[in-house]
């Protein structure tokens, strides 16, 4: 997605994303002293995270934006502007003892190419631990968006799709397949309430859905995002409330020794 994150959005109505990234630090365990990656860092709450435990935590993500953000809030961390699905910086060949990722890796759809990444980024013996949309992530919101899409302006969505979502055997046969060890993995649903009552849904929409606003033209998006909504609300909303069928894939893998 081009750069149209806007952070302070994002911090204010959408701080459950972090929030929800606790469970996957508790997987990492980061240890002091270790150089830990964030990779796709949003603007740094989970980076701070892993700070706390001592460990030397790096972030990097694609959009400038929410990198600024992060290098304002967290001014004593590093923060770096890097795409993942092109080669990183060889300052960071082998800098690692671990990479970390929440809610990230489905926005990254060249996931070879990340994981060849990853794969040079790590020492050997270092952890890749993460967690992402697996298959069958927000199916009826992307089902709405497709039909909508398609109903009332002729468009076929899958051009647009900006994620790829991952089942447990597919990911973990990319991990091996780039050389790592899969340690653990689990597919699981997670329905994520959104605060904010009725208006959580259009943060919601407006924060990650805006590729398909592409589709229909600036002008028609706030149309394309209602309609969506209200295709969502008898599965999603209930008791004032939205809560996405998230569904989740979280994996722990390393890169074993050479040799
Ligand atoms: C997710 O975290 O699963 C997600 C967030 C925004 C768009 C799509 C998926």
């Amino acid at each position: 997605m081009a750069d149209e994150w806007r952070p302070e959005l994002y911090d204010s109505k959408l701080g459950f994303v972090s929030g929800h990234g606790e469970h996957v630090i508790g997987l990492l365990q980061p240890q002091a002293g270790e150089a830990v990656l964030d990779l796709g860092c949003g603007t740094g709450e989970l980076t701070a995270r892993i700070r706390e435990s001592g460990a030397h935590a790096v972030g990097i993500g694609k959009s400038e934006a929410m990198v600024a953000r992060a290098r304002s809030k967290y001014p004593e961390l590093r923060f770096i502007v890097a795409d993942a699905e092109s080669p990183l910086p060889e300052a960071m060949v082998e800098a690692f003892d671990a990479v970390f990722s929440n809610a990230a890796l489905h926005w990254m759809k060249a996931a070879d190419q990340v994981l060849a990444e990853v794969w040079r980024c790590l020492r050997p013996e270092g952890r890749f631990v993460g967690e992402f949309g697996g298959r069958g992530n927000i199916r009826t919101v992307e089902a709405a968006i497709e039909e909508v899409l398609l109903a009332e302006y002729e468009i076929e969505a899958s051009a647009f799709h900006p994620w790829y979502f991952y089942s447990l055997g597919e990911y973990a046969a990319r991990l091996e397949a780039a050389g790592f060890h899969a340690d653990a993995a689990v597919h699981f649903q997670r329905p994520t309430a959104l605060p904010d009552g009725d208006a959580g849904m259009d943060y919601w929409l407006e924060s990650f859905a805006k590729p398909f606003a592409h589709a229909v033209g600036e002008k028609e998006s706030g149309r394309l995002f209602r309609l969506v909504k209200e295709r969502c609300r008898p599965s999603l909303y209930r008791d004032g409330r939205w809560t996405l069928d998230y569904v989740r894939l979280r994996f722990a893998a390393h890169k074993p020794q050479r040799g």
